[in-house]
């Protein structure tokens, strides 16, 4: 025999031996193993492994103008404590995030963006004390507070101008003197951006009002300030920042240099628009200033316990993808993407509109998370942008039904869960927006922020239970009776607020939450995509936000035959496609503002 034979008969008969037992052992791990493998596998793909996402990619981001929001004591101007008071709406309407526009002391010419303290409330709105039930109340409820945080300028009234003024150290260079004007700079709100202080007899720099001046961020002691600002916050207990105007932060030290013209179309050379801002703006020294405040925001991150406590920030800034998309890499969670601001006018079709998605999501960072934005306090109103269809429909529900089915964090501005709508009416003489003013009887309604910032229509009472004087601040839109809360909640037919409330829920289906997104058929006036997560259901989200009938065959191309019903926009001629109910999908046919989310199968 064969020493081979002879080795073949040795290991025929291992099978007593322990090198048997150690290779029965070395299979039946390697089965158990694989075994464990699979199943972890089979639980990854149904989902049980969610990726993690911290709490601001899972929220909504409501904002709320606190002038106009709810008065409780009787001034006409909303304040804390009206705040306080209506918390338990935003666990009815299913938002868990709350961002307060300015509440700090001002002298309020820009509405509390021009700052005299950045760590005292202004008596108008309340106290600090406010301020801290606020927080702990709206913690009870699960709700993230997230406040402005203003970096760019401080009021003319603040102590610091005041002493700088006097040239009184340290302040002497706080701000950003010169002897003349020294160039062409604009300001963003019209006219130079140089204005002359009497006092010091100098010139200073002022990107938006005149009564705005801009902090020198080239000064290491405004930086400290700054910085103890965020620090007092952080303390306080909030989950986060609206970091104001990002853009302006620095300026060329070169004041020899003036910008060039921007050759955008109907500008004049009055407005900033005219100037390409080549060293007013998004200049690099920025990054290190934005990572200072995440440095010391992120200090108060607590993981001591299971809930996702990290603090957030977030950037106001209005660019294309090249330049807000910087603002990604240092330290900041996002900068606002306000393509959809634009995008929800009528001049941006429904190609128009996939295009701003598309851009937003193919332009992202590696790693980062996607946002939209429609409307806020300086912009008009959803509602009131997009117009109505021939048959008198609004597009409310259409836009929200896309805000709140895209992938990403949508912020949304009070009252446009309701479809509050601009007022248009508010003469030259009630004007209080200092940016409508500034252009004159004849112009000023063409910038007036005063329109999309009138009182929340809470319900149809006089004063719309937004306060109880008979002199709002700003005058409620006389549609309140039938634009408010109470009415479209009580309803029984489908309301804005109702659509609203059904988009918030079913945003937590992990579909929406985390799921992928994939346009399918589109034209010039409809719009649809699939938003899915392996293991979950699928949803198929169909809106036309045109002027034209949309007809569409979902079955020919993508072979969905039928679907369910899950949200509708409410505003059909016919019961066809009513809630819950199944339908075919080789035809869906859409009328202008007319949209669904249909569950798949
Ligand atoms: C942007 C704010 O949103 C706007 O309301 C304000 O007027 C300017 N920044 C200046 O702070
Ligand atoms: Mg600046």
């Amino acid at each position: 025999m064969s020493p081979k034979g002879e080795s073949g008969l040795k290991k025929k008969g291992c099978c007593a031996t322990n090198k048997c037992l150690i290779f029965l052992c070395f299979v039946v791990s390697l089965g158990i193993t694989a075994l464990i493998v699979v199943a972890l596998l089979v639980m990854n793909v149904r989902g049980r492994f969610p990726p993690e996402q911290k709490w601001w990619q899972k929220t909504i981001v409501y904002q709320i103008y606190p002038r106009s929001f709810q008065d409780s004591d009787g001034d006409g101007i909303g304040d804390l404590n009206g705040i306080i008071s209506r918390l338990d709406y935003f666990n009815y309407l299913g938002v868990d995030a709350i961002w307060i526009s300015p509440v700090y002391e001002s002298p309020m010419i820009d509405f509390g963006y021009d700052i005299s303290n950045f760590t005292k409330v202004d008596p108008m709105f309340g106290s600090m004390e406010n301020m801290k039930t606020l927080i702990k109340e709206a913690h009870a409820r699960n709700l993230r507070v997230i406040l402005d945080f203003v970096p760019n300028h401080s009021s003319n009234k603040h102590p610091w101008f005041i002493k700088s003024e006097l040239r009184e150290d340290p302040y002497t260079d706080y701000y950003i003197w010169h002897d003349t004007a020294p160039n062409n700079w604009h300001s963003v709100f019209g006219g130079s951006a140089w204005g002359w202080s009497d006092v010091r007899k100098q010139y200073y720099y002022h990107a938006f009002l005149p009564e705005q001046p801009d902090l020198n961020y080239r000064n290491p002691a405004v930086r400290e300030e700054m910085k103890n600002s965020v620090d007092f916050w952080g303390r306080m207990g909030i989950d986060g920042l609206r970091v104001d105007a990002i853009p302006y932060l620095f300026e060329s030290t070169n004041v020899s240099l003036n910008e060039p013209p921007s050759n955008l179309p109907g500008f004049t050379s009055e407005q900033w628009e005219y100037y390409d801002h080549l060293y007013t703006a998004n200049l690099p020294e920025i990054n290190d200033a934005i990572q200072e405040w995440s440095d010391v925001l992120r200090k108060y991150d607590n993981s001591d316990d299971d809930t996702d406590n990290s603090k957030f920030m977030v950037v106001e800034i209005y660019a294309v993808p090249s330049i807000r998309n910087a603002y990604y890499t240092n330290g900041a969670d996002m900068p606002f993407n306000m393509d959809l601001v634009e995008g929800s006018y009528p001049s941006c079709n429904a190609s128009c509109i996939k295009k701003l998605v598309e851009i937003e999501y193919n332009t992202l960072p590696e790693g980062k998370w996607p946002n939209f934005v429609m409307g806020n306090h300086d912009r008009s109103r959803l509602t009131s942008k997009r117009g109505i269809t021939t048959s008198g429909k609004t597009y409310t529900n259409v836009l929200n039904m896309l805000l709140l089915t895209l992938r990403g964090t949508p912020t949304c501005y009070y009252g446009d869960e309701l479809g509050m709508e601009d007022v248009d009416t508010i003469s030259f003489e009630d004007t209080q927006d200092p940016y409508g003013l500034h252009f004159g009887t004849s112009a000023y309604k063409n910038f007036s922020r005063d329109p999309e910032r009138t009182p929340m229509q809470w319900d149809e009472s006089p004063q719309a239970g937004f306060t109880n004087s008979s002199h709002p601040w700003l005058p409620l839109n006389q549609n309140h009776t039938f634009i408010n809360v109470q009415y479209e909640k009580n309803a029984s037919h489908i309301t804005p607020l109702k659509v609203y409330r059904a988009l918030a829920k079913l945003r937590q289906e992990p579909a929406f939450l985390y799921g992928s997104f994939d346009f399918r058929y589109t034209d010039d006036n409809v719009i649809s995509y699939v938003r899915s997560a392996s293991g979950y259901s699928s949803y198929l989200v169909v809106i036309n936000v045109g002027t034209e009938t949309g007809t569409i065959d979902f079955k020919t191309p993508y072979d969905y035959q039928e679907g369910t019903v899950k949200v509708t926009t409410g505003n059909f001629d016919h019961e066809d496609y009513a809630l819950d109910s199944t339908i075919k999908l080789d035809k869906i046919i859409l009328q202008p503002a007319e949209g669904l989310v249909i569950l798949l199968p």
